[in-house]
């Protein structure tokens, strides 16, 4: 992932989400004690994880009934690319109506799609859809580096370890996930704006350069990095994204 990392980069994407889905099998042999007729997103959708690692929390997921009532004892499982795995594979939802797993992601880095699926009495099929990212390498060092200089300003959030400067800045940048804003920007704009600060573009100079801390590959992976967990996804110009 150096020179042309923009086309392995989509390969990638290609792969992750057309790779086949499995089903685990292994929650088959539950036997539902009831049925639901609606599957809600509870948490743990949408996280930024590694390749390969367990997600930071768990994915979990609520069976309810027509009326919005949830339902305990529905059997719901969960299905996703090729190199994803489910702890458990499903299960029956407990007295809340939820089924919690925990998620590890495959070796590709990019977008995954899970699948948590359950039955209606009539045997109709329901689905609900998830989404999370896995960052590569590259991607990685953007995001360490996203901590080290950028989120201070882009992020509105503090944590522990950083308190957030953007409610003091007059004129407010965007989080990197907002894809509205930095998928209409070029990967030449978002170079120019990093390494020379915000007046490259006529922007606020309150955006400073960064040509002299960082490096050419440091600034590639800043923006490989906000590509991929741009929502709405980034589609770079000329390649089909290969969603279904
Ligand atoms: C001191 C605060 C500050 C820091 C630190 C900072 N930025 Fe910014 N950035 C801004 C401001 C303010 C703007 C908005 C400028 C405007 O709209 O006129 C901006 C704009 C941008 C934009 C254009 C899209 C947008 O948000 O409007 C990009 C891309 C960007 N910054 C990337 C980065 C990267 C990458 C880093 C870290 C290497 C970084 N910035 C660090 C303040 C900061």
């Amino acid at each position: 992932m150096c020179r042309h990392w923009r086309t392995l980069f989509v390969v990638s994407l290609a792969l992750v989400s057309a790779g086949c889905a499995r089903k685990t099998g292994a929650a088959s042999a539950l036997k539902p004690t009831s049925f639901g007729a609606e599957l809600v997103e509870s948490s743990g959708g949408k996280q930024i994880g590694a390749t390969g690692m367990v997600l930071a929390q768990p994915l979990v997921v609520q069976v309810n009934d027509d009326q919005g009532n949830a339902v305990t004892g529905a059997l719901v499982e969960f299905s996703g690319p090729a190199g994803v795995s489910f702890d458990p594979p499903g299960g029956l939802t407990d007295s809340s109506g939820q089924l919690s797993a925990n998620v590890a992601l495959g070796s590709m880095a990019g977008r995954y799609q899970l699948i948590a699926h359950t039955s209606t009495k009539a045997q109709k099929s329901v689905e609900l859809k998830i989404e999370e990212i896995a960052l590569g390498y590259q991607e990685q060092l953007g995001f360490q580096l996203d901590n080290k200089y950028c989120a201070r300003c882009h992020n509105p959030e503090s944590t522990p370890e950083r308190v957030s400067n953007y409610d003091n800045l007059e004129v407010k940048p965007h989080p990197f996930t907002e894809g509205d804003t930095l998928n209409k920007m070029s990967d030449a704009d978002l170079t120019a704006i990093i390494g020379h600060g915000g007046p490259a573009l006529n922007k606020s100079a309150l955006m400073p350069p960064y040509s002299f801390t960082l490096s050419k590959a440091e600034i590639e992976a800043l923006i490989a990095y906000i590509r991929l967990i741009s929502d709405p996804p980034y589609h770079a110009s000329g390649m089909v994204y290969a969603q279904k």
